[in-house]
C-alpha cells in the first residue's frame, strides 16, 4: 500500500435516498426480476448457502453440455478457487448459438459507426455464421485450444466476432486497448505468447484516423513468435504488408462455411486474459475462466441492469477494458438481447451523439463512465434535445460519480424516469461487486449501494487488518468469500496474483480501494489506496509511468503522482530529475511527455512534467510521493513532518518549481 493511506473519515452520509421512479415500472416491458425483499432474501441465501444458490443460477442461466457436480472448491488462503467442476460448456455457444437457433432474426449487434450514417445491424443468425467462418480461419492459422490470440481492434462488430471465434475453438483472447502504443502492445503479445494478432487496416474515431496496422507492424518487429496477422479492412487505405504473415480477413473468411461445432471446455479453462495495472511497473495479465466469469456476466446483466428480452443495452466503454468485455460483449449476448457497438466519441460530430444514438436505436440501458458525463455536462444541456423515452436504466462505472453529476444524469438525461445504477467492480472481479439492482434498490448519489449476490464485503482497518464490524465504519475494502467471476490467477505468475490480492490480508480478497459503510449499510467507494490512478476511467499505475520515464536517456529519477481533476477524475503528474549534461528546457519536458505516450499510449501522458534537482527522499532512499501530492494540491502548509527527509531543503525548491512551471 502507498504511504498515502486511506482517506480520512468521511463526511456524514445524509444525502437524500432516491426510490425507483414510478415511471420506471410504467415503461417496463414486464416487471423487474425481483422486489427489494426478494433481493434481501436471495442475497442472504447467496452468502449462507452458496452451493445451492449458485448451482441453481448456473443451471438456469448457462447451457451445459455436461453438467457440473461440484459447485465450489478452493479458498483464498490456498489460491485455488474453482467453480462448477466436472461441467463442460462453450462460451460462444452460450452467447450465440442458443439464441441463433431460436431467434435468428433478432438483432445481436447494433453497430453505430463513427459517421452516424454508416452503421448496421447484425442478427444472431448472421453473427453465428460470421463467427464460425472466422473460427475456421483461426484454426487454419494453427490456433489450438489454450493458445492466446491478441486482438488490437477499434469498436466495430468484427471485434466481437473475433472474441467469439477465439473462444469457440477453445482459445483465449487477450485484447489490447487500441489506444495503447506499439511498445505496450509488444509487451502484452510477448507476455501472453500470442502467435496470432487480429487488427484492422485503420480505425476511425471522432473523425480521426488511427493507424492500427502500422502500430501492430511496429510492435511485431520484436515479437518473433507471431506467425500471422489477420487484418479486417475498415477504411480501405493502403497499408504495409508482410507476405506470408499478413492475411486479409475478407479473403480468408470466404473460404469457409458458416457453421463449425464449438469446442467443449472445462468450467475452469481460461476464457481470456486482460492486462491491468497494479502497484508495480509491469501490467498483470489477469486470467478469467469460463463458467464462473460467464455466470457473473449473465447474473449482473440480468439483475443490475434488469435486462429483459427485447432490451437494447448501450455500453459506451471500449472492448479494450473490462467494461467492454463484460457489458458490451458477454452479458448482453448471454442473455440474448441486443448490444450497441459504438465506434466513435461522445463529442463527434456533436456533443449530442450519445443522446442521438439512444433515440435512434431505442436503447433501454445506457452505461458509461462519469468522465464522459462530466464532459457532456460541461458542454451544456442544450445538447440534450431528445426525449429518450425508451431508457430505463442509467449506469455509471469505473470511478466515483460526484453527487452533482449523478443528479444531472438523473434529471437531464433520465428526465427523472430512469434508475441510476452506480456500479463498483474491477477487472479482477469480472462483474459487478457492489451495485444497485435496477428497479429494486433505493439509491443515494455517490454510493454504489449494496453488494451483489455472493459478494460479502468487509471493511478492514488498513494497519491492523482487523475487520471493522457494524455500520458507520471506514477503512479498506476487502471481500470475504470467493465468488464465481473472480479472476483466478495472473498469466504466468500465480505468485504475483497471491501477492497482489490475497496475501495482504489473509483470508480476504483485497480490492485496493478505500471504502466506508454508512449507517444503513450502504457502501461508499473512496478511491485507490495504492499507486493506481484513474484517468478518464483508464486504470494506470504510477509505477508504470515512472518506468516509462526512466527509459528516457536524460532521466536520473522519476516520481509520478495522481492528482484529482474536475474533468478526468485524476491526472498523471511527473517529477523528474535529470542526469548531468541534460538541461531543463521546454523541449526536454515535451520530450519526456512524448516518451510516455510512446511507451504506454496517449491516454497516459502526464498533464505536467516538473524537472527538479532532487526528489524528496527518506534517509533510506524512499521517495516520499505524499509530499509531492500535497504540493500539487496546494497544501504546502500540510506537509507534516519533513525532518525524516535526507535533505529537507528539496521541498522548498520543488514548491518553487511547481509555482513557476
Ligand atoms: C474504480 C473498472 C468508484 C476502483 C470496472 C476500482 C470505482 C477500479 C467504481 C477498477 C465506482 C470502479 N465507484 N470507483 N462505481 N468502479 N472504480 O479494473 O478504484 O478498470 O478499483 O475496472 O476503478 O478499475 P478497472
Amino acid at each position: 500500500m502507498s504511504e498515502g493511506g486511506v482517506p480520512v473519515v468521511s463526511e456524514a452520509h445524509n444525502v437524500k435516498t432516491y426510490q425507483v421512479p414510478n415511471k420506471y415500472y410504467e415503461k417496463h416491458p414486464a416487471k423487474p426480476h425481483l422486489t427489494l425483499d426478494e433481493y434481501k432474501a436471495q442475497y442472504r441465501e447467496s452468502i449462507e448457502n452458496p452451493d445451492k444458490f449458485w448451482g441453481e443460477k448456473a443451471r438456469e442461466l448457462l447451457h451445459w453440455d455436461i453438467p457440473f457436480q461440484t459447485v465450489r472448491n478452493g479458498s483464498f488462503e490456498h489460491g485455488d478457487v474453482s467453480w462448477f467442476l466436472e461441467g463442460r460448456l462453450n462460451a460462444c455457444y452460450n452467447c450465440v448459438d442458443r439464441h441463433a437457433f431460436k431467434h435468428p432474426e433478432r438483432p445481436a449487434i447494433i453497430y453505430e459507426a463513427d459517421e452516424p450514417s454508416e452503421g448496421r445491424i447484425i442478427t444472431y443468425g448472421e453473427l453465428l455464421r460470421e463467427v464460425c467462418k472466422l473460427a475456421f480461419v483461426l484454426r487454419q492459422m494453427g490456433v489450438r485450444k489454450g493458445d492466446t490470440v491478441a486482438i488490437y481492434m477499434p469498436m466495430i462488430p468484427e471485434a466481437l466476432v473475433a472474441f467469439l471465434a477465439i473462444v469457440r475453438i477453445g482459445a483465449v483472447h487477450s485484447v489490447v486497448f487500441a489506444g495503447f502504443s506499439a511498445e505496450s502492445l509488444r509487451d502484452r503479445v510477448l507476455d501472453a505468447r500470442s502467435k496470432v494478432v487480429i487488427t484492422t487496416d485503420e480505425g476511425k474515431r471522432g473523425g480521426k484516423v488511427i493507424g492500427t496496422k502500422r502500430i501492430v507492424d511496429d510492435a511485431l518487429k520484436q515479437c518473433p513468435e507471431v506467425k500471422n496477422v489477420l487484418v479486417y479492412r475498415r477504411t480501405g487505405s493502403e497499408v504495409p504488408w508482410t507476405k506470408g504473415r499478413d492475411y486479409w480477413w475478407h479473403e480468408e473468411v470466404n473460404k469457409y462455411p458458416g457453421y463449425c461445432a464449438p469446442t467443449l471446455m472445462d468450467s475452469e479453462d481460461p476464457l481470456f486474459l486482460l492486462y491491468t495495472s497494479g502497484s508495480t511497473g509491469k501490467p498483470k495479465g489477469v486470467v478469467h475462466t469460463t463458467a464462473g466469469y460467464l455466470l457473473g456476466a449473465a447474473m449482473t446483466g440480468k439483475y443490475t441492469f434488469d435486462l429483459h428480452p427485447g432490451d437494447k443495452m448501450g455500453t459506451a466503454g471500449d472492448i479494450g477494458w473490462i467494461t467492454g468485455h463484460t457489458y458490451v460483449v458477454y452479458a448482453p449476448l448471454l442473455l440474448g438481447v441486443s448490444t450497441l457497438v459504438f465506434e466513435g466519441t461522445p463529442a463527434y460530430p456533436e456533443f449530442s451523439r450519445y443522446w442521438d444514438i439512444i433515440e435512434k436505436h431505442g436503447i433501454t440501458q445506457f452505461y458509461v463512465a462519469p468522465t464522459a458525463l462530466r464532459l457532456l455536462k460541461r458542454a451544456g444541456d442544450h445538447h440534450i434535445n431528445k426525449q429518450m423515452k425508451t431508457l430505463r436504466v442509467l449506469g455509471s462505472v469505473g470511478e466515483p460519480i460526484a453527487e452533482d453529476v449523478w443528479k444531472w444524469y438523473h434529471q437531464k438525461v433520465g428526465h427523472e424516469e430512469c434508475h441510476v445504477v452506480d456500479t463498483y467492480w474491477q477487472t479482477e472481479t469480472g462483474s459487478h461487486a457492489i451495485a444497485p439492482m435496477a428497479g429494486v434498490t433505493p439509491t443515494k448519489p455517490g454510493s454504489a449501494t449494496l453488494p451483489f449476490f455472493g459478494i460479502e464485503p468487509a471493511i478492514l482497518d488498513p494497519v491492523s487488518g482487523d475487520e471493522l464490524h457494524g455500520n458507520d465504519v471506514e477503512g479498506v475494502l476487502a471481500i470475504k468469500k470467493p465468488w464465481p467471476s473472480m479472476a483466478r490467477t495472473v498469466w504466468g505468475s500465480h505468485q504475483r496474483f497471491m501477492e497482489a490480492y490475497l496475501n495482504d490480508y489473509k483470508g480476504y480478497y483485497f480490492t485496493g480501494d478505500g471504502a466506508g459503510r454508512d449507517h444503513e449499510g450502504y457502501y461508499w467507494i473512496r478511491g485507490r489506496v495504492d499507486d493506481v490512478v484513474n484517468v478518464s476511467g483508464h486504470r494506470l499505475s504510477t509505477a508504470e509511468v515512472e518506468a516509462a520515464l526512466i527509459h528516457h536517456e536524460a532521466v536520473a529519477e522519476a516520481a509520478v503522482v495522481g492528482i484529482a481533476d474536475e474533468l478526468t477524475g485524476q491526472t498523471v503528474n511527473a517529477f523528474v530529475s535529470l542526469k548531468d549534461n541534460f538541461e531543463n528546457t521546454s523541449e526536454m519536458r515535451k520530450s519526456l511527455t512524448i516518451q510516455v505516450r510512446k511507451s504506454i499510449g496517449p491516454f497516459a501522458a502526464p498533464k505536467a512534467v516538473y524537472i527538479v534537482n532532487d526528489l524528496p527522499k527518506t534517509r533510506s532512499g524512499k521517495i516520499m510521493r505524499r509530499i509531492l501530492r500535497k504540493i500539487l494540491s496546494g497544501e504546502e502548509d500540510q506537509l507534516g513532518d519533513t525532518s525524516t527527509l535526507s535533505d529537507p531543503s528539496v521541498v522548498s525548491a520543488i514548491i518553487k518549481t511547481v509555482q513557476e512551471t
